[in-house]
Order: C-alpha cells, then sequence, then structure tokens
C-alpha cells in the first residue's frame, strides 16, 4: 500500500508584514523513460511503474521572481525564451493555484517567471518533465528559505518529486539524477506511486554515464498530448495486458541495469519503446506519431547493430524523434554512424549529444 505523505500545510503563510521580494534560480533536466508510464488514474498515479535515465544537457532553466501580490491573490507572468506566453501562464496558474493546500503562500505573491529550454518544445522530448519539475524545485526552495522547513536534502527531493508529479507524472523522476523509478516495484523498498525513488547505489558504472543521442527527425508541435495520450489508455484494448507487462519488463530489466547486462537493456527498452507506439496506434481515435524518418533511422540502427555487434540501440518518446542509447566508451565510433549514415534523415539537420546526469541544479 501506498502511504500518501502530508504535504498541506496551512502554516506555509507569510504574515503580512513579512511578505517578501527576490529571485531563484533554477536548472532541472528532461528524462528519458526505459520503461514507461502510458496510462493514469486519478490523480496523476500511474497504471504501472516507470524506470527512467535523467539527462544532463536537455534541460528548463527558470528564473522565478517574486514580490508581494498587489491584489493579495495569486499573480504570474509566464515568459518563454523572452516572450510573453498566455498557454504556459494558464498551465502554471491552474498549477499553482491547485498547490494553494500544500504551498499557501503562493497566493500571497506575484510570480513573474522566465524560463527556456536547451531543446526543442514539444518535440517528443518530456519538456513538462523539466517544465514542471524545476517549478516545483523553486517552490520547495522558496519553502526551505522562509519557513525553515525541508531542510534535510531527502526531505526536500521528496516533496519537490511529490509536487512535481502533482503538475506532470514524468517530472517527478527528474527531481533525482541518474536512474530514477516512479511507482511502486515489487521488490524496491521505498519506491511509490507518490513520487520518484532514485536507485543509483545499485546501478552497473556503465550505466552511470549511458549517453542519449537525441535525433531531431521533427522538432515541431506534437500531435498527440500527453494528457489525451494517457486517457485514451482507459479505453484501449490491450490497456491490462500492457500496465503487466510494463511490470514485468521493469521486473526483468532492473537486474540488467545492476550487472551492466546491454544485451537485456536493449531487448526491454527497444521493445518498451514500440509497445508505447503500438498502445497509440491501437487507441481509438489512433496515432501514428513516427515518421518515414523514425523508421529509416530505426532500420539502420538495428542494420548498425547486427552489421558491428556494438551495444547501441533506441527509445521513443511520444513523438517522431529517436533516443539513441549506448555506452560512453564507445561514443567516436556512433558518432561516425550518426553523421555518415543518419544525418540525412534529420530536420533540422541537427542532434542533441545528451549523457545520464545528475539531476535539478540551484544556480541562483
Ligand atoms: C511517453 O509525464 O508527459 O514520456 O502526467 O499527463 O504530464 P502527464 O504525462 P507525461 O507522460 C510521459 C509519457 C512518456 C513516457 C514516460 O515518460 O514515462
Amino acid at each position: 500500500m501506498n502511504s500518501e505523505p502530508h504535504y498541506l500545510n496551512a502554516g506555509l503563510k507569510f504574515s503580512n508584514s513579512e511578505l517578501p521580494a527576490g529571485k531563484i534560480i533554477w536548472r532541472s533536466p528532461s528524462n528519458i523513460a526505459l520503461v514507461k508510464y502510458w496510462g493514469k488514474k486519478p490523480v496523476q498515479i500511474p497504471q504501472n511503474p516507470s524506470i527512467s535515465f535523467t539527462l544532463s544537457k536537455s534541460y528548463s532553466e527558470t528564473e522565478v521572481t517574486y514580490s508581494p501580490s498587489v491584489s493579495g491573490k495569486l499573480e504570474l507572468e509566464f515568459y518563454f525564451d523572452g516572450q510573453r506566453n498566455p498557454q504556459f501562464e494558464e498551465k502554471t496558474v491552474k498549477f499553482f493555484e491547485s498547490l494553494s493546500g500544500i504551498f499557501p503562500f503562493v497566493n500571497q505573491l506575484k510570480f513573474v517567471i522566465r524560463s527556456r529550454n536547451t531543446f526543442p518544445h514539444s518535440a517528443g522530448i518530456a519538456s513538462s518533465a523539466s517544465g514542471m519539475s524545476v517549478l516545483t524545485m523553486v517552490l520547495c526552495d522558496m519553502e526551505r528559505q522562509f519557513f525553515g522547513t525541508l531542510q534535510k536534502e531527502e526531505a526536500f527531493r521528496r516533496k519537490a518529486s511529490y509536487v512535481a508529479r502533482l503538475g506532470s507524472g514524468s517530472a517527478c523522476r527528474s527531481v533525482y539524477g541518474g536512474v530514477v523509478i516512479w511507482g511502486e516495484t515489487d521488490g524496491v523498498p521505498g519506491t511509490s506511486d507518490n513520487y520518484g525513488f532514485p536507485v543509483n547505489e545499485d546501478i552497473h558504472e556503465i550505466f552511470a554515464d549511458y549517453q542519449d543521442t537525441i535525433l531531431l527527425v521533427d522538432a515541431g508541435e506534437k500531435k498527440v498530448s500527453s494528457r489525451v495520450g494517457h486517457g485514451l489508455m482507459n479505453s484501449n484494448p490491450f490497456a491490462p495486458g500492457r500496465f503487466n507487462q510494463a511490470r514485468t519488463n521493469l521486473a526483468d530489466l532492473l537486474p540488467a541495469l545492476r550487472t551492466g547486462d546491454t544485451e537485456t537493456f536493449i531487448r526491454i527498452t527497444e521493445s518498451e519503446a514500440l509497445t508505447l507506439h503500438a498502445m497509440m496506434m491501437t487507441s481509438q481515435p489512433y496515432f501514428l506519431l513516427m515518421k518515414p524518418n523514425t523508421l529509416q533511422i530505426i532500420e539502420r540502427i538495428f542494420a548498425f547493430r547486427k552489421k558491428t555487434g556494438l551495444p547501441v540501440s533506441l527509445t521513443l518518446d511520444a513523438g517522431p524523434n529517436v533516443h539513441l542509447l549506448y555506452p560512453k566508451a564507445i561514443k567516436a565510433g556512433v558518432k561516425r554512424f550518426i553523421d555518415n549514415d543518419l544525418l540525412p534523415f534529420l530536420s533540422p539537420k541537427e542532434y542533441i549529444d545528451d549523457e545520464v546526469g545528475k539531476g535539478p541544479e540551484k544556480i541562483l
């Protein structure tokens, strides 16, 4: 059974004479799921546990300036890449309003939020993971600074992860570096449906700096939002089998991550990626998120692996871009493969050379 942490705290409120003003900046990375979260129950509880690599270079950097609210209610402006962004503003206002029991102080302040991503928005790279987790790092940081709570790093991260989950499920995994499980998992004490749980002590060194080169097939807007996609799992006829498969895949992947067994890693993670897309193709309405060039790239990865025997594999997010996963030791050879064989299929002709990273970082 999951025990729900008690984060409702009416005491986290300023007296009117002590309303603060200041600025906080955090960076928080995206993450790539190896066993995928696709399907949820209210409120933001996953239908199956998932596990991810936190990334390093694909992050959101968010500056939050706060001051006393003139209206006496939450006030918020959101700028993305220097431009006021009504869509993100509305989303963030809703998110902050939903947190008024957990962080009552948000209703007393005016926030001016300036955010940027180091990767294209809505391209199937989980921008909500970095975007939501960075906001919760800031809110927990404010709580720590002003109310003296969350002094212990573990408590700080756990609350940030719990709250990030409420904003976007995958975001709860970005609060930690390395390999993170979200969802109660047999045999892994500490895991929970409510927050992410890092499992780095057990992980083989080959995965500690595993590479993820993100091949941008199409950096345009996503055709299906995660919210809609998760919702479609409620009526997908294959959903119950899929949720069981994910549990089995996670149970089988963990030993491979511990022993450095790249063969099992590849078998499970590639199947997860293709199953995620199969779920979209078998939902009603159905979605096809791969592009012809996605398949061109996948075919070439399979052929390259067969020819060279190198442990190069792929995973996909809910979009057309391909994440190429491989050990750091073979980076030079993989770069030649990308530049010679895959570059023609990329649009724009670029890729993001990312790797497993350490998690969020406070900048100011
Ligand atoms: C395919 O976390 O974006 O990336 O909870 O509705 O915000 P919400 O969904 P989101 O879903 C991510 C789905 C995925 C798989 C994964 O990251 O596990």
